[in-house]
């Protein structure tokens, strides 16, 4: 049995949700190992959308187990609400196919209050974050004054936790953004009443994933955000505050490297971006605005419009080179049905000269200019397109192109936002 690795290789909703639903069918569990609830996972199966945010995109599936891992870090408010709205929905979710990290951070209300208020002190510098408190959370972490799943086990010193960190934050909040302090007994309440609940489903992944791997089951790890939103790789600072890429399984998951066998890297066939930060090809004219209509291109956790452009493969071959990727699923394929020709950037121009990795500092890489390759478009609805044969020539050579430049074979082909709406080219899981 095979172990398999979905990441994102731009800023983002690329689709991997879709992904990840589609897969589950041939694996036994779905691990999430970083990024929390700034991630918007969505599946659509007959026609029913839902949209997954810390629950693993596996949940859809009868009997599979579903695991949050140590690298992810979760509202647990957020975690509540959203098993209850699986439920409502009549899906099957409980301790017995959902497991949370005994290692896995909190993010609390400071967390989300410190995030809020740094944004709107930076103005138009903002970052434009998801407002859920990531970053501050991942702060405490590496700070090592972060608040894990495992206390809310022992509810004393869980206390002592709040009002400790409280001290400081309120002194923070108050002092530095003039924004009011935060009740620690309140919290502490908040707090215990969701341990309550949360209790059963607190766990050690790590040895689950080990267990479950000694035994010959197969696990599909679940990328949130993208390559470009890394806090090491991506277009720092306008990034999040986590590893989204693929070596990050290792740390966030507890599992060793040699337990991953194929990486899978969702490339929407455009580029999108929520949020502030550069971006070589964006396109502010109608095109761009076609592709933000007929992409439905608004975002899946604030519903705020995303940014659209030409597909970036300069971004993409750090993708390949950051992630190790074996295979590429092409998503959304669809949405570029009706354009008279594309374009597709292969490198940048930079002070005369043609570079293929997107520099690090964010001057010179406002000053890259991309260089396209055209090719022409195709009218064609390929929505019911199951096998490459049906796709028409022009969106056939598009895919050839993307192949050629990357170096990397296609395994999945998405043409709508079905599960079924997909060309599957090659399993992923077979590959151990
Ligand atoms: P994720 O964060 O990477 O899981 O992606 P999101 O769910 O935030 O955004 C992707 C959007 O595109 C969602 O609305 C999906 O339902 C939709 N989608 C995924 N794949 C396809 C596809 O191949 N074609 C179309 N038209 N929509 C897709
Ligand atoms: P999925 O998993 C797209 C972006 C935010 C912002 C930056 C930092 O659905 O692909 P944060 O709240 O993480 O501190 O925000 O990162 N961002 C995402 N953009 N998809 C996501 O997740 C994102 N998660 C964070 O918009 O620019
Ligand atoms: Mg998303």
């Amino acid at each position: 049995m095979s172990n398999v690795v979905v990441v994102g290789t731009q800023w983002g909703d690329e689709g991997k949700g879709k992904v990840i639903d589609l897969l589950t069918d041939r694996t036994d569990y779905v691990v999430r190992f970083q990024g929390g609830n700034n991630a918007g996972h969505t599946l659509v199966v007959n026609g029913e959308q839902t949209i997954c945010h810390l629950v693993p995109s596996g949940i859809l599936h009868k009997d599979k187990k579903n695991l949050i891992g140590n690298g992810v870090v979760v509202d647990p408010a957020v975690l509540l609400e959203e098993i209850d709205q699986l439920k409502k929905k009549g899906i099957a979710i409980g301790p017995e196919n959902l497991s949370l990290s005994e290692k896995a951070h909190l993010i609390m209300p400071y967390h989300k209050a410190i995030d809020l208020a740094r944004e709107k002190a930076k103005g138009k510098d903002k970052i434009g974050t998801t407002g859920r408190g990531i970053g501050p959370c991942y702060e405490d972490k590496a700070g090592r004054i972060g608040i894990r799943a495992i206390d809310l086990l022992d509810l004393d010193s869980l206390k002592e936790k709040i009002e400790s960190n409280l001290r400081e934050k309120n002194f923070y909040l108050t002092e530095f953004f003039k924004a009011a302090p935060m009740e620690p007994k309140a919290i502490f309440d908040e707090y215990k009443n969701m341990a309550g609940i949360l209790q059963p489903y607190i766990s050690n992944v790590s040895v689950e994933i080990d267990q479950a791997i000694n035994s010959g089951k197969s696990i599909l790890f679940e990328g949130a955000q993208g390559t470009h939103l890394d806090v090491d790789h991506g277009t720092y600072p306008f990034v999040t505050s986590s590893n989204p890429v693929s070596g990050s399984v290792c740390a966030g998951a507890g599992v060793g490297p040699d337990k991953l066998h194929h990486i899978v890297g969702v490339v929407k066939a455009y580029t999108t971006r929520v949020g502030s930060g550069p971006f070589p090809t964006e396109l502010e004219d109608e095109t761009g605005e076609y592709i933000q209509e007929r992409g439905a291109e608004f975002g899946a956790t604030t519903g705020r419009r995303r940014r659209c452009g030409w597909l970036d493969l300069v971004m993409i071959r750090d993708s390949v080179r950051l992630n190790g990727l074996n295979s590429l699923s092409i998503t959304k394929l669809d949405v570029l049905s009706g354009l008279k020709k594309l374009k597709i950037c292969v490198e940048y121009e930079l002070e005369g000269k043609r570079i293929d990795a997107t520099p690090a500092g964010l001057k010179r890489l406002a000053q890259c200019i991309p260089i396209y390759e055209e090719l022409p478009g195709w009218d064609d609805d390929i929505s019911s397109a199951r096998r490459i044969d049906d796709l028409p020539t022009e969106a056939r050579s598009y895919l050839t192109r993307i192949v050629d430049i990357t170096g990397i074979p296609l395994s999945i082909i998405g043409v709508g936002s079905g599960r079924e709406e997909t060309v599957l080219l090659e399993n992923p899981f077979q590959d151990a």
